[in-house]
């Protein structure tokens, strides 16, 4: 079985992110920031920990991190938690549901919402058009989740400063694909899914808020702080974390970040020689419509002529044990630009567990495929 689906969720996590979920089982079941007692203490210490690990792994040393279940729980929390009647919101078609979504309730509410429709190369600049005395919000991906194309992030950056907006990035694709420096990115919010690139177990995503940041709450509930007060508490991380926090999936995810910081240069080489590889691969294919460019983060999205998206990966899936994505990727603007709304595109992401042997066997059953028409 040939496994090009990790952006969806990786496949092979770590030995130690196994071995740290089988030692959370034995050891760090208690709950933490509850109860005073020891089992409690030591959950909260590895949660702690967990924490440190994010911000070190995405250089934020004047943040907070807020953990919830996904990345879209956090990118929720993040929009619900930031805007209100009146606000305007500037996005991109680049984006996912999990941002497109929230945007589409609010606006439902009296918020008004702004989608650029641009190369991806100039969306700065389309955006810095945008702006309006009420704009409160910038949200942008840092990777596309389709195309594995990367947002002009340093552009957005030095819009957002200048116009004092906060900026809100959508980190699920390239959190544990590519550097992410959010000190110098300065970006108010970033939101991480933990099973993706990161390595964890699912349950976990997180956000990661630069002090000052001020959230609404999107969930309320016990937060093991101020239980006399029937008002959520709004320090941060507690009162956006109400509830019991998944320990388990958190514990792990701090065994992935450290693997990933361990063995960072090495990961990176290897998924930038993956991704050359397998771009000029599918972009010798002359009867492929390649959607990604050079520059793709492993994410490549291709149609066979004029096949259904969803039949070219089922039969990569039933005849050559090669598993894709096929489809919208809840992505439907991204799509609406690439002109392939109806027919979807095959997605092929890789990570650095793939070989060069592989996508020779997927280039080969493309070939094949392509014969049998
Ligand atoms: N958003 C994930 C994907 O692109 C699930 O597959």
């Amino acid at each position: 079985m040939i496994y090009f689906d990790n952006s969806a969720s990786s496949l092979n996590k770590p030995q130690v992110v196994k071995q740290a979920v089988v030692n959370a089982l034995k050891n760090y079941t208690a709950n933490p920031g509850r109860s005073g007692h020891k089992m409690a203490q030591a959950v909260a210490e590895q949660v702690f920990d967990a924490r440190e690990n994010v911000k070190k792994f995405f250089n934020a040393s004047n943040h907070q991190v807020v953990f919830t279940k996904n990345c879209s729980e956090a990118l929720n929390l993040a929009i619900l938690g930031s805007l209100s009647a009146g606000d305007h919101v500037i996005t991109t078609m680049y984006e996912h549901n999990s941002v497109l979504r929230p945007l589409t309730f609010l606006k439902q509410h009296g918020v008004e919402l702004s989608i650029v429709d641009c190369p991806l190369n100039v969306v700065a600049e389309e955006i810095e058009k945008q702006i309006k005395p009420n704009t409160k919000l910038i949200i942008t991906n840092a990777v596309s989740n389709v195309t594995g194309e990367v947002c002009p992030l340093d552009k957005v950056c030095y819009i957002c400063k200048i116009h004092n907006i906060k900026w809100l990035i959508d980190g699920a694709q390239s959190s544990g694909h590519m550097d992410i420096d959010l000190d110098k990115l300065g970006a108010d919010m970033y939101a991480f899914a933990g099973h993706k690139g990161l390595k964890a177990i699912t349950g976990v995503g997180g956000l990661v808020v630069k002090n000052g940041c001020k959230l609404n709450p999107i969930l309320f509930g016990g937060t093991g702080t101020e239980s006399a007060n029937l008002n959520q508490p709004t320090d941060i991380p507690e009162g956006l974390e109400a509830g019991t926090i998944p320990t388990i999936p958190i514990i792990s995810l701090n065994a992935g970040i450290k693997f990933l910081m361990q063995n960072w240069q090495q990961i990176k080489a290897k998924e930038k020689a993956l991704s050359d590889y397998a771009y000029k691969k599918l972009s010798s294919l002359k009867f492929l419509k390649l959607y990604s460019n050079q520059n793709s983060q492993n994410v490549f999205a291709f149609n066979l002529g004029e096949l259904d998206s969803g039949l070219v990966a089922d039969i990569l899936n039933s005849k050559f044990e090669i598993c894709t994505r096929a489809g919208l990727h809840c992505a439907p603007l991204v799509h609406k630009r690439l002109g392939t709304i109806k027919q979807g595109a095959v997605r092929l992401s890789l990570d650095f567990n793939n070989t060069f042997d592989e996508i020779d066997k997927l280039i080969f059953a493309l070939n094949q495929i392509n014969n049998m028409q």
